[in-house]
Formats: C-alpha cells, structure tokens, sequence
C-alpha cells in the first residue's frame, strides 16, 4: 500500500539485518541449532525498508518468506557464513541490528557419512562459534550496532551486560520465559535498552509492530547521536 511520506524516516539509511538461526552440522542428516523463526528479523527488515531504508538481510534457514524491492536477501547457514557475510557489508551499513539466534557451539569435527547408532551414550565434541557482533562492536566507526538478547532470568541486567561487553549503541532485550514473547509465534514483547541506559518497555504485540516501534527508537536515537 501507498506509503505516507513522513513515514519514510529511514530513507537514504543502509540498514543491515540478521535473522534466523544458524545449522552447524553434524553430518550429513544432522544440525545443531537454535530455537528462532527468523520472524523478528525478517518483521525488522521489512519496516525498515517500508520506512525508505535500502536493507541488506543476512538469513539463516527460516520458513519466512520476503519479497521486497528494497530488501537484498542473503542467504547463509552456518555461524560462520553469517560472520563472513555480515562483515562484509557491515562497512557501507549505518544501521545494523542482530535480531539473529547464532549457534555458540558447533561441532569440533563434521562427518562426511552419516554416523551409524552405537550401543551406549553419544558424546559430541563442541567448539566455540566466534562471536560476530563482538566483532562488529569492536570495528564499529560510525554504525549504529543494536544487538538483541534471549534471555530467561534478569533480563535487563543480562541485556546491559551484553550491551557493554559488545560495544552495542542498543540492545532489544527479549524475555523468552514471558507469555506471548520469544520464538515460533506471530507476538513478541521486549525491552528496548540504549547505552546511555534509556529503557523502553514494548509491551505484548505482533513482531510487526514491536518491528516498528524499534525501529522508530533506533531513529530517534541516531538522530540524537548526529546533533
Ligand atoms: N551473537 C553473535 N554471534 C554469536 C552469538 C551471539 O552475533 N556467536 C549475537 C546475537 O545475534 C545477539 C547477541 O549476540 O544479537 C546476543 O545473543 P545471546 O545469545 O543473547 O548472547 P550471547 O552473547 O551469545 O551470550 P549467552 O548465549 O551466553 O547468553
Ligand atoms: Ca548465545
């Protein structure tokens, strides 16, 4: 639908997007991953684009589908092609927000033929993924770099840790234990927090319009930030 001039507030901003989980596989019939629809990011990717921003998507495997003139989706899976792809377009982004549900740990070795069941207990090694909004925040110039954070106690203490070990502008904190917050469903309900300790409080409401009131913060925010 015809959108409203005075709506297009991101208009001539690059924003870069994550979303979705990422695979780390095991072999050829098995992954690691985490619990994440992509809705959230793919909601976040779609008003900025709405609201005149140019949107570079880096997506993990996710049902959702996107079509969108201003939206150039990539496609990734593992936590290290996210890496690769993210710091790639992360230097020609104002704007960038990790919404995605990065594996911490993939498997030390991948097999190239599928593991056969033995008697007893499997164990499977796992290694460290690297961390890549650590990197983003420690290569950050003139970006404004919003993290997100799943947690399930202390919310906010939690997301302003995470905010300030990762050199973040803002985090979206999501408490997943909350009714109606977190993961497969069409609502979400998060605490927006930005570093000089602002705290928004989004109550429960669909992905797109908690998309949309983040978005309008993150605004407000980088404006403040420019005068
Ligand atoms: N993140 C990332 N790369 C990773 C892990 C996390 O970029 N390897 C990002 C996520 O996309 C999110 C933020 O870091 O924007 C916080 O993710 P979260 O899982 O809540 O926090 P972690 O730092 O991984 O800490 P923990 O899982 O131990 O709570
Ligand atoms: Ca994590």
């Amino acid at each position: 639908h015809q959108q409203q001039k005075e709506n297009l507030f991101l208009t001539g901003k690059h924003v870069l997007v994550s979303a979705g989980p990422t695979q780390e596989k095991i072999d050829p019939v098995r992954y690691f991953t985490n619990r994440s629809s992509g809705k959230m990011g793919f909601a976040l990717a779609e008003v900025a684009a709405n609201a005149g921003a140019s949107v570079t998507l880096v997506a993990g495997p996710s049902q959702v589908q996107i079509q969108h003139a201003q939206i150039t989706k990539i496609d990734v899976t593992t936590a290290e092609e996210m890496y690769e792809s993210m710091l790639e377009h992360f230097g020609a982004s104002d704007i960038i927000i990790k919404a995605a549900a990065v594996a911490d740990y993939r498997p030390a070795v991948t097999y190239e033929q599928k593991m056969k069941k033995q008697a007893g207990p499997l164990q499977i090694h796992m290694e460290r993924t690297r961390d890549i909004l650590q990197a983003l925040g420690e290569q950050k110039a003139q970006q404004f770099l919003v993290g997100f954070a799943a947690e399930t106690e202390r919310p906010i203490e939690n997301g302003r840790k995470k905010l300030e070990r990762k050199n973040l502008d803002a985090i979206v904190i999501n408490d997943i234990s909350a009714d109606g917050a977190g993961f497969a469903g069409d609502t979400n309900a998060v605490t927006y927090l930005n570093k000089r300790g602002k705290t928004e409080t989004l109550g429960l409401n669909t992905k797109q319009e908690i998309a949309r009131q983040i978005l309008q913060l993150i605004h407000e925010d980088v404006e403040a930030q420019r005068s």
